[in-house]
């Protein structure tokens, strides 16, 4: 067997490639950041393409706002770069539909601002102690913030994705399935206890913390996401139409906003297409279904007579190895998820199709539960227990409660620093953007347990 790359983790790094790690990461952030503000022109890119997203422009310049409040400023202690924006690159300040008519950066100055922000922060990366004070220790500011920047590319990339145009950014097809035929539609997770959550893995972000024990029951959860093909028949069987598989919110919100199929689906005569990135194509009929909002996933769950996974479920069906009764960094455990693992990173802007990546399978036997598309999860936004808002409350803590539901798993468009098995990500149940899939569990029958 080829030896394989683990990805480093900073708490096994020396001080000196812990420093050669975070300028990589950065880097390569950064690249992706360039990439996807330069595929359009500068028309474009000071344009709001959706009242649901930012001018491009606006999310380049509050990355570099960011970076510069965290690092340059609270990290390194030196003299504000420009203090003068900060207002209005706070996402707090300003609602994304009003953040055009704002005097924001234009395309030129925002570029020339995030670059003089990065040489400052590559010559803080160089000096500083990088322990001694929590915020530092194993670089945990320098990873949150590049975890900040990979988080705004994955909101650039729907924002491109709402954009109207010719396709304007490069991808390669993703993976093919492997043994999809012989998969088993579900499987069997053992009840009992499991390790949550993670104390750690040094850039988790607060509402990873603490680890804790949580005893889950025995459930199946589907071997893949469930796919267009499926949820075709959901829809071909009139699913969105018919209150009894919806929840009283969600068939208010289905009528409310005429939900018909997945976003960017359009019926052409009897034949499904959808609009990816520019392309209109024919629906990939074994592909991750992807733009369902919360309400459609549960009204899929409960049409095939399932439901969603808990948060719970679905990271004891990612994380836990009964061999060592352990819980694992990833599904398949240490090894680098570029790898050939599992579809993260925007190289593919796409869904792999149902049952790709069977070296990235979970001990339970579950495929892609990183990468490919978010899944929504039955679960609120909730803290674990113990938990302490850090660095600050903004962070997780003023999201938690009822209007949030819980995704997991990272997509496509989510980068490897930014995704890991106790990644929890956060949206409104109404949200479609985003690249949202999900998967079904239930609860067995007595009679399936020996
Ligand atoms: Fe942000």
């Amino acid at each position: 067997m080829a030896s394989e790359t683990v990805r480093p983790n900073p708490a096994d790094l020396g001080i000196e490639d812990l420093r050669t790690h975070v300028a990589d990461e950065m880097q390569r952030t950064r690249d992706r950041s360039i990439a996807l503000t330069s595929a359009v022109d500068d028309d474009e890119l000071v344009r709001q393409h959706s009242p649901l997203m930012s001018p491009l422009v606006w999310d380049l310049a509050h990355v570099g706002s960011q970076e510069e409040i965290w690092l340059v400023r609270d990290v390194g202690g030196r003299q504000a770069v420009r203090p003068d924006i900060d207002d209005l690159y706070d996402a707090f300040q300003h609602a994304r539909a009003d953040r055009p008519a704002l005097p924001l950066l234009g395309p030129t100055e925002a570029r020339n601002y995030v670059t003089t922000v990065r040489d400052k922060v590559l010559d803080l990366l160089d000096r500083s102690p990088l322990e001694g004070r929590r915020l530092v220790e194993q670089a945990f500011a320098f990873g949150m913030i590049v975890q900040h920047e990979q988080q705004h590319d994955e909101t650039m990339l729907a924002t491109h994705q709402l954009r109207n145009g010719d396709p304007v950014l490069d991808d390669e097809p993703p993976p093919a399935a492997v043994d999809a035929d012989s998969l088993p539609d579900e499987v069997l997770v053992p009840g009992g206890p499991f390790v949550m959550g993670t104390s750690t893995e040094p850039w988790a972000l607060d509402n990873e913390r603490p680890a804790h024990e949580v005893h889950v029951a025995d459930f199946r959860i589907d071997t893949t996401p469930v796919t267009n093909g499926q949820f075709l028949r959901f829809l071909d069987s009139g699913g969105y139409d018919q209150p009894r598989w919806w929840s009283e919110q969600g068939w208010q919100y289905r009528q409310r906003a005429d939900l018909r199929a997945p976003l960017f689906w359009k019926d052409d005569g009897g034949t499904w297409l959808r609009r990816r990135f520019g392309h209109v194509e024919p629906v990939a009929l074994d592909e991750p279904v992807v733009h369902v909002c919360f309400y459609e996933a549960q009204a899929y769950a409960n049409w095939a007579g399932k439901r969603l996974p808990t948060e719970q479920e679905w990271e004891k069906a990612a994380r836990f190895d009964p061999r060592s009764g352990r819980s694992l960094r990833y599904p398949w455990g240490q090894a680098d998820p570029q790898q050939g693992r599992a579809n993260l990173g925007q190289r593919h802007l796409r869904p792999a199709p149902a049952g790709a990546y069977p070296t990235g399978a979970a001990p339970c036997g579950a495929r892609q539960l990183i990468g490919d598309v978010w899944e929504w999860t039955a679960s609120d936004f909730a803290p674990y227990p113990g938990f302490t808002a850090f660095p600050y409350r903004e962070y997780s803590e003023v999201f938690f409660g009822a209007s949030h539901k819980v995704l997991r798993g990272g997509s496509f468009g989510t980068d490897v620093a930014a995704c890991r098995g106790t990644f929890r990500n956060w949206d409104y149940p109404i949200r479609r953007q985003i690249f949202a899939g999900f998967r079904c569990a239930r609860t067995p029958d007595s009679d399936e347990l020996g």
